[in-house]
């Protein structure tokens, strides 16, 4: 039931350092990550793995999507991500030692579940489902899996579905990295245990996020920017304003501004920044200059440290430092949860939006 909440979404938000921790039960130790994990073949298969393709579709892309940084950062190993009614109708090449990955909440999404047996027939080295529902098609016509250990998740927007995805994603990076023999990297291990109660920490921010919500409710559109892995987290924030609160959003990496989506810039258009504290942070100021030059209403999610200050064109909410891995997971609680209240002041039914279903089984 919902409880003390008033939406399914909510509680599921506010479920998120439960669940995270669930995610990570067991499968690490404070110097290590367990391989085995993912199933007592997971070691050998690891070990041959040259590149990764990842299918999903909607939020499971966007975790995808997030994932490719951190396998080719921190495993040093190419990724490709797709949607899987894009994969599934190409003729697509694959390398030898290529680890195919599906992404699903459900594990009956149809073209996901199509995408996998397409790829079957492809000579992938081995097939992985992430996934929330323990027994379902994906799962059961996988040669390995991992549950994201999330809980039912009723409402149709995916929340904390999605962050346990991204755990599961960064236990994949570490295990494929150990697997090939490279050295384990504790600060991101010591991070992941931090992370739920750092979790909790930006869902204090709730009250002030709803206090920023009023700035959409009269909006058309909206636009989110971010740099790095924090682009999917961006595409992700849209997709969760758009699914509930039916205000147009999209997203866009910073740097391409400039090559259009300026011209829509003016003081109607609120601009969602995600500004962590990382190598892109500078890069990203100057693109936010770019909005306000053009009187863009710009609200930004930063680290503590960054030094953007809150002005009269500017509203800045910060979040608790957090290793740069694990940025992608903490700020998308914000996004989250503006989304929601947006959605709550203009009444929509949030918990089952128009024209949406939970689990899309057919294509
Ligand atoms: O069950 P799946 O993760 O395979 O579902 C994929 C998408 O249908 C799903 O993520 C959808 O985009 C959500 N409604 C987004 O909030």
């Amino acid at each position: 039931s919902k409880g003390e909440y008033r939406h399914y979404m909510l509680k599921e938000i506010f479920e998120q350092p439960k669940v995270i921790e669930a995610a990570l039960e067991g499968r690490m130790s404070a110097s290590s990550v367990l391989v085995e994990s993912f199933g007592p073949d997971a070691q050998a298969l690891f070990q041959k793995t040259r590149q990764v393709h990842i299918i999903a579709c909607g939020t499971s892309y966007h975790a995808g999507l997030v994932a490719r940084y951190w396998l080719e950062r921190y495993a040093g190993v190419p990724v490709q991500v797709e949607v899987a009614s894009e994969y599934r109708y190409r003729h697509p090449v694959v390398p030898e030692g290529t680890l195919f990955v599906t992404l699903s909440q459900s594990g009956e999404t149809a073209d996901t579940l199509a995408a996998l047996r397409f790829a079957k027939t492809l000579g992938y080295v081995g097939t992985l489902a992430i996934c929330n529902v323990p027994g379902s098609s994906l799962v059961r016509e996988s040669d390995m899996s991992l549950m994201t250990r999330a809980g039912p998740e009723i409402g149709v927007a995916s929340t904390k579905a999605f962050t346990t995805q991204l755990i599961a994603l960064l236990l994949l990076t570490l295990s494929v990295s150990k697997a090939k023999g490279q050295p384990e990297q504790p600060e991101i291990l010591a991070g992941l245990q931090a992370l739920p109660s750092l979790c909790q920490q930006v869902l204090g921010l709730d009250a002030q996020i709803e206090a920023l919500s009023q700035a959409f409710a009269e909006k058309h559109h909206a636009l989110f920017l971010g740099r790095g892995a924090h682009y999917p987290i961006a595409l992700e924030g849209a997709l969760k304003l758009k699914e509930i609160s039916y205000i147009h959003a999209e997203a866009y990496p910073a740097g391409e501004l400039k090559h259009g989506p300026l011209a829509l810039v003016d003081s109607e258009m609120p601009v969602i920044s995600v500004a962590p504290n990382d190598e892109l942070l500078e890069k990203l100021k100057s693109n936010l200059q770019e909005v306000r030059a053009r009187g863009g209403q710009l609200f930004v999610f930063a680290d503590r440290k960054v030094g953007i200050s809150a002005q009269e064109d500017i509203r800045v909410l910060e979040l608790p430092e957090v290793h740069e891995a694990l940025a992608p997971l903490l700020y998308t609680l914000p996004l989250q949860l503006l989304s929601y209240h947006v959605a709550v002041l203009k009444g929509t039914d949030v918990d089952q939006p128009r024209n949406l279903a939970k689990s899309v089984t057919v294509e």
